[in-house]
């Protein structure tokens, strides 16, 4: 027995079209109008929207940074993904210092480990590029992990110089795989950050004013130019300002293979946020920091123009009132001052219905760019596609049926992710996930959860996936 979605209205990048699905097991069997529904269960999605899963490549659970860990786990985090539709992520696996990257690996193994109940696979971190590390980079294929991570910030946490990430970025693009950059002046922000401190600034709001745009884009800048010189594929994450928008247009305009992704809290939160009363800004502080309305119209407009590639939500939660109650140390860490603040913003469970509310009802794009920009690109360029990414025949049937009608206010009160705050907190959107199907079978139905904890899958994915 099967099961046939009656009635929907499929959305994929290139197409609309309304007719039936047939799931058989854990895949798409068939797609066509007026498909035999005897022998099968039947779910009727008249008036809905037949979208593939979300794809969030851009995600960090447990991560253990700041003086403390981000508060979801691999089964909070992936649970409210569920309901906001988000069917497969790709977490961020770091080299521990001194360590190998198949420790990390094996790290990022272990906490997701009878715990997963959506798919989900690693991109690695280097963290510490010593002679035998750099031979472990195309062994990472094997591992079903085909693309590597640096942070050009972050100075003696994380941070590379340009000598490891050129050296990496060269071996992986060898061997066919994608690297990707944080990408922020590391050294800079170290000596703005000591000056605003010593001059006594130590509210939120320095965290924005200490990591300038200009910055954001030298090191977008650097990181294309070493991509255009070493001839390998490259993405930057989290992209916020016009600056790096300019330097991406750029290296593409020359022809470099390089790609870029913005992140949903880049389109709604400013910096001024960073400036409210008390120490209500820490709940924004994320780097790159929050930018300017004049920042969020142009990356809309690079989302609808292909400048961009993706959205993700680099979800990174911590508590605001940590510490207490069971709760993991949190934002209050940062008190004392700005640069104490753990980094991050919880978003995994929003990024579908916020950029819907605001990409597709808002004029923005088109449904089927925002299922581009949502599942197809991130499948394609994490070479994951077609078995993700797409409603089509032999595809995984990770299915969202989406309630075009359906309004919903976001808050904490009612959210799955195990943070005591949301930053969209009062937004009301048009546009929900009625039910999520993961492999065929239904995880969540409206407000409730029928996933289960072990059942997610460890994604194995391609290298030379596609640079778009
Ligand atoms: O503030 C952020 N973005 N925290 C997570 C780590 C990173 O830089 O992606
Ligand atoms: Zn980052
Ligand atoms: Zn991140």
């Amino acid at each position: 027995m099967g099961t046939v979605i009656k009635n929907g209205t499929i959305i994929t990048a290139g197409d609309t079209v309304q007719a039936d699905l047939l799931i058989d097991g854990e895949q798409i069997a068939l797609i066509g109008r007026n498909l035999p529904v005897e022998g099968h269960e039947v779910i009727d999605a008249t008036g809905k929207l037949l979208l593939p899963g979300g794809i969030d490549v851009h995600t960090h659970l447990e991560l253990p940074f700041g003086g403390t860990l981000s508060s979801d786990d691999f089964f909070t985090g992936q649970r409210a993904a569920a309901f906001g539709g988000t069917t497969s992520h790709i977490d961020f696996a770091i080299q521990p210092k001194g360590g190998s990257l198949k420790e990390g690996v094996d790290i990022w193994h272990k906490k997701a480990e009878g715990k997963a109940c959506i798919d989900y696979g690693f991109h690695v971190a280097i963290t510490d590029l010593r002679p035998e590390v750099m031979d472990e980079i195309p062994a990472l294929i094997d591992e079903g992990i085909p693309s590597i991570k640096l942070f050009m910030a972050y100075k003696g946490v994380l941070q590379v110089d340009d000598t490891t990430l050129f050296r990496s970025m060269a071996k992986a693009g060898e061997h066919g795989m994608l690297t990707m950059v944080h990408a922020e002046n590391g050294d800079v922000i170290a000596e703005l950050t000591a000056a605003a401190l010593a001059r006594g600034e130590t509210a939120p709001i320095y965290h924005a004013k200490t990591r300038p745009s200009i910055v954001e884009g030298e090191a977008t800048g650097r990181a294309v130019a070493l991509a255009g010189v070493a001839g390998a594929p490259l993405y930057v994450v989290h992209m916020t300002c016009v600056e790096a928008l300019e330097q991406l247009a750029l290296g593409r305009a020359r022809g470099f293979p390089v790609m870029g992704e913005t992140c949903t809290q880049y389109m709604f939160i400013f910096e001024e946020d960073l400036g409210k009363p008390g120490f209500e800004g820490a709940k924004y502080v994320c780097s790159p920091p929050m930018r300017t309305p004049e920042d969020a119209e142009a990356l809309w407009g690079a989302l609808a123009d292909g400048a961009l590639q993706v959205v993700s939500t680099d979800h990174c939660p911590f508590w605001f009132e940590g510490g207490v109650a069971g709760r993991l140390p949190g934002k209050e860490l940062g008190k004392v001052s700005f640069d104490k603040i753990p980094n991050g913003v919880p978003g995994i469970e929003d990024r579908m219905a916020v950029m819907w509310r605001h990409g597709v009802n808002g004029g923005h794009f088109s449904a089927n760019r925002f299922v581009e920009l949502m599942s197809t690109n991130p499948a394609k360029i994490f070479g994951l596609y077609p078995r993700k990414g797409t409603l089509a025949v032999g595809s995984d049937a990770d299915i969202v049926i989406w309630d075009p009608e359906k309004s919903h206010t976001i808050s904490a009160k009612t959210h799955h992710m195990n943070t005591d705050y949301n930053i969209y907190e009062g937004m009301t959107v048009q546009g929900w996930p009625d039910r999520v199907l993961l492999r065929g079978r239904t995880i969540v139905d409206g407000d409730r959860w029928l996933g289960s904890e072990g059942s997610g899958h460890f994604l194995h994915r391609c290298p030379h996936a596609a640079v778009i």
